[in-house]
């Protein structure tokens, strides 16, 4: 399945009031199972849930303030709740009917507690959660080939106005400074995944010591009991994660965070326009 289209319908399906297909997550399911994806695989598979931006959104910071603690701030996992993006029962959720129960009744076993939650609550975490299954899936690979022709079709103006402007590119990157070049780095589709999915995408850290001096730097490593960075002089330090104090920026949120604001054209358009930066 072609990428951009898929990004199309999104962007076609996001118009529309709630838009949840239960066929969906079953093809989805038997597409990331298969080994070999194959033409017709993909094409049977590729339209993942689409749920109202808004509606993911209040989810997102439901999520943030009452499971993010354990689970992660994106759902993929924490000290000590499982990964959601990875989770059997997610995938087998249908419109909130296995995700509802755990969290109305907690797992109190396992350190879970229960939530009372209003349906609309729920519904704004089964979204949520889901989306973030989406594209957790997506990134690992589960999309292909975008075709070459649709990256002629886009408005190199547009592009640069959205990258200026809406897109809000520009509060993060320079056309003249680190995308100077990029065109000549990536050709074509490579340049429109690492535009969509930065892979290469490094974390920023902020350590904050017990005497005050904070120290930033490109997060090396993580774990429950150390965590490791760069410093500016290109040095690896650590410290035990019970020391210290950190903050984590990964800037490749705001990329993930894109996608569901994008229309088709805005991508054609960015990709016209970063073609000229060669
Ligand atoms: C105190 C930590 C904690 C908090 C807070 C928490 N969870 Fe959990 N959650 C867990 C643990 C631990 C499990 C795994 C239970 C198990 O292994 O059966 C779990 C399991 C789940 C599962 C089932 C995953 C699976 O594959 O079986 C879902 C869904 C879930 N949590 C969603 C949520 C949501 C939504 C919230 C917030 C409203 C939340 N959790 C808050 C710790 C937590
Ligand atoms: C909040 C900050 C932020 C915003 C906003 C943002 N990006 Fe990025 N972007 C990043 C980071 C961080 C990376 C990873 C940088 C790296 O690995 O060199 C990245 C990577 C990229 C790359 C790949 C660069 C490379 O050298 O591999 C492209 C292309 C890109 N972004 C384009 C865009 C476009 C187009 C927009 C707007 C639609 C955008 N970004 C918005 C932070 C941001």
């Amino acid at each position: 399945m072609n990428f951009l289209r898929s990004a199309l319908r999104w962007s076609l399906l996001f118009a529309a009031p709630l838009l949840i297909s239960p066929a969906v997550s079953a093809a989805q399911t038997s597409t990331h199972s298969s080994p070999a994806p194959s033409r017709v695989k993909q094409s049977g598979a590729a339209v993942p849930e689409a749920y109202p931006p808004a509606l993911v959104q209040s989810g997102g910071s439901l999520f943030r303030q009452n499971c993010s603690f354990c689970h992660g701030r994106d759902a993929a996992g924490g000290e000590s709740g499982p990964d959601l993006t990875r989770s059997k029962l997610v995938t087998q959720d249908v419109g909130g009917d296995k995700i509802g129960p755990v969290v109305r009744n907690g797992r109190p076993a396992k350190g879970m507690r229960s939530f009372d939650f209003s349906e609309q609550q729920i519904a704004g975490l089964v979204a949520f959660i889901h989306t973030q299954q989406n594209t957790a899936l997506r990134r690992k690979g589960g999309r292909k080939g975008v075709d070459a022709s649709d990256l002629q079709t886009g408005n190199v103006e547009a592009g640069k106005q959205y990258f200026d402007g809406a897109g809000g590119c520009a509060t993060c990157h320079s056309p003249t400074v680190d995308l100077a070049g990029i065109a000549s780095r990536y050709q074509g589709l490579e340049l429109e995944e690492q535009m969509l999915y930065p892979k290469h995408a490094k974390s920023k850290v902020t350590v904050t010591l017990a005497s005050g001096q904070t120290i930033t730097g490109t997060l090396e490593y993580l774990d429950e009991f150390t965590v490791g960075l760069i410093d500016s002089t290109g040095a690896y330090r650590s410290w035990r994660t019970g020391d210290v104090q950190y903050k984590i920026d990964a800037p490749v949120n705001a990329h993930v965070e894109l996608l569901s604001k994008y229309t088709d054209a805005d991508i054609h358009n960015l990709m016209a326009y970063l073609q000229t930066l060669r």
